[in-house]
């Protein structure tokens, strides 16, 4: 099976945390271990910003940037439902209230326009996600944001290595927040980093990974253990080294496959933003008016020649049981519609020419 994205890990990360274990330094208590410091400086240098602040997971790291916004108990941040799960839990773990808004058809990513239509008194942070690595049209949100005085905490989960406006995704944002689980463009296993160019933030964020401290046992704020182990930092130094060439291939990997599925018409391929670069993460087409069925077909038979084709995301989390016992239903009828013409493709490093020959070839096939 071609796996829809799995780890490219070298000597280079084996030796590295070789390393780490024979230095005996495997922690830092307040946070930031030699490799962790290492590992946020590189970082936040890739982003474009001052400073970058490593945990443990994305999901920490989103969960972290939510409260450092100042969300607290009633308050509502806008949000897409056409994301991984995790973009909401943040917001309902800070107290605040996940009030999804519809997408843009174009790029799957919040529409500016509805996030205008869900706007109340008690909006406090508008949370966009980079959606399988497009980075989101940040100018419309800003001015939003700048208007009602709402931060902008971007989802960047999945972009690393996608730009806009000349600069790398989440630099023009508040806060954007990063995940290096093992699927990602760049991995440490399990990982997360916040980045933003706001030094009050930024002292917040460190304060909130390590139980809301600066100095030792005595917290100032309620916090958490978020911390990331200096194994992990040590891995994500050499894969942000990596990052680069496994961005190319990935993008030389999606010029072919869209060349071989541009001979058929039923399906809208992705393509790079205007004045920016996407990130890759996952190349995903839509059955142009497919029905859900045919979509899952597609998939099962894809499946069936050892192809791991995916449909991200199936079931939008305004529709999950939890959401809707919660938060109540909501129409959301372009995230809808996407929901079930959507799957995506493996490209990533690991799969060679020959394969994508191969998944184009099959997937013209079946729709033939
Ligand atoms: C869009 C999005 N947000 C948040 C997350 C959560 O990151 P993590 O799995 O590192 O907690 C992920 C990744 O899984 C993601 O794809």
């Amino acid at each position: 099976m071609i796996p829809i994205n799995i780890p490219k890990l070298g000597e280079e990360e084996v030796e590295a945390v070789v390393k780490v274990l024979r230095s005996g330094i495997i922690t830092n208590a307040l946070g930031a271990g030699p490799m962790v410091s290492a590992f946020e400086k590189n970082y936040a240098k890739f982003a474009g910003v001052k400073h970058a602040i490593a945990v443990n997971t994305g999901t920490a790291a989103l969960h972290m940037a939510v409260v450092a916004a100042g969300v607290k108990s009633g308050d509502e941040v806008i949000l897409p439902s056409f994301t991984f799960v995790a973009t909401a839990e943040a917001v309902v773990m800070a107290g605040g209230k996940p009030v999804f808004a519809d997408i843009d058809p174009e790029n799957y990513c919040l529409s500016p326009v509805a996030v205008e239509k869900a706007l109340t008194k008690k909006t406090k942070a508008i949370l966009p996600v980079d959606l399988y690595g497009w980075p989101v049209e940040i100018k419309p949100l800003r001015e939003i944001a700048d208007k009602h005085s709402l931060a902008i905490i971007e989802d960047a989960a999945q972009a690393h290595g996608a730009t806009r406006n000349g600069k790398p995704a989440g630099a023009d944002s508040d806060m954007a927040c990063w995940s290096l689980y093992a699927s990602k463009n760049m991995t440490t296993g399990e990982g997360g980093v916040v980045t933003t160019n706001n030094d009050d933030l930024a002292e917040k964020l460190r304060m909130l990974r390590t139980h809301g401290e600066k100095s030792k046992y005595y917290s100032e704020m309620l916090g958490y253990n978020y911390r990331m182990p200096e194994i992990e930092a040590a891995i994500g130094l050499v894969q942000l080294e990596k990052l680069p060439s496994f961005v190319a291939t990935r993008r030389a990997n999606a010029e072919r496959l869209s060349k071989v599925l541009s001979k058929n018409k039923h399906l809208k391929l992705p393509r790079e933003p205007k004045g920016g670069a996407h990130s890759w993460y996952l190349y995903t087409v839509r059955l142009i008016n497919g029905e859900e069925k045919e979509r899952n077909r597609l998939l099962d038979e894809l499946k069936k020649r050892g192809i791991g084709a995916e449909a991200y995301y199936s079931n939008p989390v305004h529709h999950m049981p939890y959401y809707q016992k919660s938060f109540g239903a909501r129409k959301l009828p372009e995230t809808e519609k996407a929901s079930k013409q959507v799957f995506s493709l493996p490209i990533h490093p690991r799969v060679t020419e020959e394969q994508i020959s191969e998944i184009g070839e099959s997937l013209l096939q079946l729709l033939s």
